[in-house]
């Protein structure tokens, strides 16, 4: 890995900040995962986009542009040099006093950690993943919204710690009022009689990227598309499910809690869509 500290290139060792940065002292950070595919940048100017509106929400002022962002993020990936690239995108609250308010935080720190994206085993993208529907609930959009990408992760730690302890790959969320949100750090897709169903923005979850290009590319090809309520009955019992983020792209699951998704897995439409992501993910970037 190595690590961008405010436009230094360094290594991890080198690369340090003080405990007095809020990021480290409240979470009071925002950041973004943006990936490379073949040796290029895969929707950054939509993460950088997303990371202002989180810095927004948090009245938070980003120390570059996006059009600075996207140079650093090119010269780090240059150093780095592999095709296929994970590159973390941290901007912290900064330097301040030891006290909650940000007023005494006169410059923002920004880290770029780059490194090889991760392998994810095969048998996760031919058999899938199994999930467990988690009883902590996402975080609630008027508490702290699920749609401002900040450090604090705490809500989603909680979730994956309880769904390993269950002995699932990844946790499932659903919100106050009992209905699906999202993954720990992905979102969720089902199908059910050829419509492909998602759970709409309100239902407190992140706006992905990967979700919106599966939604544009499933419109595209005429699937019948829903954003609505999903509850955990009706995930349990959908024909097909599959979880999507800038990670692991499209991955199929084949298990929740106890039960098991029909065969095969992954089902046809997921397949059809992983195909197509594929397909985007190479025009994209050529
Ligand atoms: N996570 N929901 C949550 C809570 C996430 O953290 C992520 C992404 C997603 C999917 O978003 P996208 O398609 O834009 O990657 C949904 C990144 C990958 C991470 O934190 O590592």
């Amino acid at each position: 890995m190595i690590i961008n500290l405010n436009g230094r290139i360094c290594s991890e060792d080198e690369a340090v900040i003080s405990v007095l940065d809020h990021g480290f002292l409240f979470g009071d950070s925002v950041y973004e995962v943006v990936r490379t595919h073949k040796g290029k940048l895969f929707t950054a100017k939509e993460h950088l986009e997303r990371l202002q509106r989180s810095a927004n929400r948090l009245m938070m002022m980003l120390p570059l542009t996006n059009e600075q962002f996207t140079e650093e993020l090119i010269r780090t990936h240059k150093i780095l040099n592999v095709d296929e690239a994970y590159m973390r995108l941290i901007v912290t609250r900064g330097v301040g006093a030891l006290e909650l308010h940000p007023a005494s935080c006169q410059s923002q720190n920004y880290i770029i950690m780059a490194k090889p994206i991760d392998n994810w085993a095969d048998e996760l993208y031919s058999k899938g993943m199994s999930l467990s529907i988690v009883s902590i609930l996402r975080n609630d959009p008027f508490a702290l919204d699920p749609q401002i990408k900040s450090g604090n992760y705490l809500n989603n730690v909680l979730a994956i710690i309880e769904a390993k302890k269950s002995g699932a790959d990844e946790g499932l969320m659903c919100n106050k009022y009992g209905y699906v949100s999202e993954g720990t750090n992905f979102n969720v897709f089902m199908v059910k009689d050829n419509v492909l169903i998602t759970p709409e923005l309100s239902s407190g979850i992140l706006e992905g990227i990967t979700r919106m290009i599966v939604l544009k590319l499933a419109r595209a090809n005429d699937i019948q598309v829903v954003e609505g309520k999903i509850t955990p009955e009706d995930i349990i019992s959908a024909d097909e499910v599959f979880i999507s983020s800038s990670t692991r792209d499209i991955m199929p699951v084949y298990k929740i809690d106890n039960t098991l998704l029909p065969k095969p897995t992954p089902g046809k439409m997921t397949q059809f869509l992983a195909q197509k992501f594929q397909e985007f993910l190479d025009v994209s970037v050529s």
